[in-house]
């Protein structure tokens, strides 16, 4: 008797959860984390997340913690409510800085997901000049799984670095291990240090930045690189932080499907009217 009440629980838990997908997709909603995830998200529902959350930088409200402890409770409560969206064969890239993504990490490996790369992004833009230490010039992106995920490698090469060397190996081929190996004409595999201008450095005038539509746009070619790895076409993809709505953009563009929030209303506005410019 029992048992057959938690499966019936269970039955109309599935069918909620469907509903739910089902009908919200290709759809940013401006609603906070916490609440969109629980309420529009269907677990077992997302083939790729791409998040790029608070860093705690306290650039503005929304990136403001009163302690470094509070900041990782709110990124591990966020985390724990977005594990279970993740379908059985799934990706998982989370940004953050390189301090704060140790931290992550940790957490990742705790909840059992596969770490895969850190990868570094080299943002060509140094934001300090500090006299004590090196410049920071790069953010973490973290790039974990579960299962086993698609991964289109062919997809996201990049040109050889030494093309004098690879002018000869294309004539001739070079010998490895005994044998004659010639480059890809496609390019090397995607190393996991990335070089991708800024937004902020690409949108300088004369040398100085101009105030942007967001704080913290990320390069549209990066986020593609990203969706073209770790999804397929018609795959869901999630951002829960979505900005200025580059991840929705770039997925309709691939034409993936995509659903996503965004708590500030300006923002979350933006997001509607980028989307829409890209509608034509
Ligand atoms: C780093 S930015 C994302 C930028 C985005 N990747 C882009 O390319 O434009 C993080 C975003 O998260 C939003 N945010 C902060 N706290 C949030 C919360 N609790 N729920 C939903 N969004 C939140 C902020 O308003 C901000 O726009």
């Amino acid at each position: 008797m029992l048992t057959n009440l938690v499966k019936q629980k269970d039955i109309f838990y599935q069918q909620v959860q469907t509903e739910i997908l089902t009908a919200k997709i290709n759809k940013i909603y401006n609603l906070d984390v916490f609440d969109f995830l629980h309420t529009k998200v269907a677990d077992n529902s997302i083939d790729l997340a791409v998040i790029d959350p608070p860093y705690n930088m306290k650039k503005a409200d929304w990136d403001s913690f009163k302690t470094h402890d509070d900041f990782l409770n709110f990124t591990f409560s966020w985390i724990e409510a977005l594990l279970p969206k993740l379908k059985q064969d799934s990706s998982l890239y989370i940004f953050n800085t390189p301090f704060n993504s140790a931290y992550i990490l940790q957490f990742l490996v705790s909840q059992r997901l596969d770490f895969k790369n850190w990868i570094v992004w080299n943002k060509q833009d140094g934001i300090s000049a500090p006299k004590n230490k090196f410049v920071n010039g790069s953010e973490t992106i973290l790039f974990f799984t579960k299962g086993k995920p698609v991964f289109n490698f062919d997809d996201v090469r990049e040109p050889y670095k030494s093309t004098d060397r690879m002018k000869h190996a294309t004539k001739k081929g070079i010998i490895k291990n005994g044998k004659r190996w010639f480059p890809n004409p496609n390019g090397r595999l995607c190393s996991e240090i990335w070089d991708f201008s800024s937004e902020r450095h690409k949108n300088k005038v004369n040398g100085k930045v101009q105030k942007m539509q967001h704080l913290t746009p990320k390069p549209k070619d990066m986020i593609e690189k990203i969706i073209k790895a770790s999804s397929n076409k018609n795959d869901l993809v999630l951002d829960c932080f979505m900005g200025s709505g580059t991840t929705a953009i770039v997925s309709k563009k691939m034409d993936r499907d995509f659903i996503g929030t965004e708590l500030n209303k300006d923002y979350y506005d933006l997001c509607i009217e980028q989307l829409k410019k890209y509608d034509g």
